[in-house]
């Protein structure tokens, strides 16, 4: 898959990544693309326009006229078969989510008919800023794809999300999205994400801190590779954004299981990622339970392992991954996890990693699959994690059908 022969728009805003773009237009060029690029005013102060224009092989417009000539934003909107921004500050993004027009990156943005992609780059606390988090739904609901960002040293010196995607990486973003032969294609996959809660009484649960971040990221990543994805999610705030996923809500064991075993059969990969409970309460009192005494024993029985049953009614076409969280003998337990439930991989959280498991947005995995194979990735954002999660799932699919 690769960008050859398409006609793209680099539209350059105002952030200091802005001194990656040069190396940007030179993948892209390398890679058979031809490229324009726009820059804001903004921008200029971090890159130079002569640095794009020498690697661009054309001049950079960074305004809608340069006081003789007016440059025709329409027509340049037409002309490309993608428009990426890169880096998108807070400030354009804004701009984008409001339809404001006042430079030349915003006015070709909205001429474009074709898929744009934006690439965000800010501050990590500007990134969480719920006016960002707006912003971001925003654009993401007009239709744009969004590069997502990267987890690690930021400008001010500070570490945390809102890098933005290496050159390399809008690269190949762009390639997978715009060639029609996605490697997961007419595939459908099934995703659990989320805790569960197992009710005690009218008001209180038995639950745990699963975000869901990890299983809807795999969702959405699985959804980007061209699968139509169901997620099975427990209580959560978080939401899935591709439009290929579809989101049925659950909260108990038993929903997530019924669903389950419901839509595997027409499943060919399923992901196992939600955090289930193990027990559930013998009864669920019709009533607030009331305090008396000093202690209480509540008497518990096992849900349904919904891995284990899919396991069991697995077909060879069919590709199941599971998930482990385990505090000590990590691999050993992994394994046997692998084996005791038929998956053909499953990936290992430790929780003795710092910065791995519930409510981060970093995790540190490791995948192990039935060849023996244990593969330890380093720290990364929930998304990057899902991205390694979903190319290891297409070499799992690849290796099967050329056995
Ligand atoms: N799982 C499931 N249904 C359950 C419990 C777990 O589908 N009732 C799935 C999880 O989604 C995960 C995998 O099984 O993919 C492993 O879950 P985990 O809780 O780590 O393992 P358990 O088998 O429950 O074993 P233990 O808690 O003893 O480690």
């Amino acid at each position: 898959m690769s960008v050859k022969g398409k006609k793209i728009i680099l539209a350059v805003t105002g952030s200091i990544a802005a001194y990656k773009t040069p190396q940007l237009v030179r993948l892209l060029i390398k890679a058979g693309a031809e490229v324009r690029v726009l820059a804001t005013k903004a921008a200029l102060d971090f890159v130079s326009p002569l640095s794009l224009s020498t690697v661009a092989k054309h001049a950079v417009l960074s305004d809608v006229s340069d006081g003789a000539n007016w440059n025709n934003h329409v027509e340049l909107g037409l002309w490309a078969d993608a428009m990426v921004i890169a880096p998108c500050s807070a400030n354009s993004l804004g701009k984008l989510a409001n339809g404001l027009c006042d430079n030349i990156v915003s006015a070709v943005y909205l001429s474009a008919r074709c898929p744009v992609f934006i690439a965000p780059a800010m501050d990590e606390d500007m990134w969480q800023h719920p006016s960002t988090r707006a912003n971001l739904e925003r654009v993401r609901s007009y239709g744009n794809h969004i590069i997502p960002v990267a987890h690690g040293e930021l400008a001010s010196g500070l570490v945390g999300e809102g890098r933005m995607a290496e050159p390399e990486n809008i690269v190949a973003h762009l390639a997978t999205a715009l060639n029609e032969d996605l490697p997961l294609k007419g595939l459908k996959a099934l995703v659990t994400a989320g805790p569960t809660y197992e009710r005690l009484d009218p008001v209180r649960f038995i639950g745990n801190f699963s975000t869901g971040k990890m299983g809807i990221a795999i969702a959405d990543a699985l959804g980007a590779a061209g699968a139509d994805v169901t997620l099975v999610l427990g209580p959560t705030h978080e939401k899935a954004s591709h439009s290929r996923v579809h989101t049925i809500k659950i909260e108990s064991a038993n929903q997530l299981y019924r669903e389950c075993t419901h839509i595997f059969p027409l499943s060919d990969i399923a992901v196992l990622a939600a955090a289930v409970a193990d027990y559930r309460p013998m009864e669920m009192a019709a009533e607030k339970i009331k305090k008396a005494g000093e202690g209480m024993t509540l008497d518990l029985s096992k849900t349904e392992d919904t891995l284990m049953s899919l396991g069991k009614i697995k077909q060879p076409h069919q590709t199941l991954i599971g998930f482990a969280l385990e505090t000590n003998n990590e691999l050993e337990n992994g394994f046997k996890k692998l084996g005791a439930k038929n998956a053909d991989m499953i990936v290992l959280n430790s929780l003795k990693d710092e910065g791995a498991g519930f409510g981060h947005d970093t995790n540190k995995i490791t995948l192990l699959t039935r060849d023996g194979g244990a593969e330890s990735l380093p720290l990364l954002s929930k998304k990057e994690a899902a991205v390694a999660i979903v190319n290891s799932i297409l070499k799992l699919r690849h290796a099967e059908k050329t056995a």
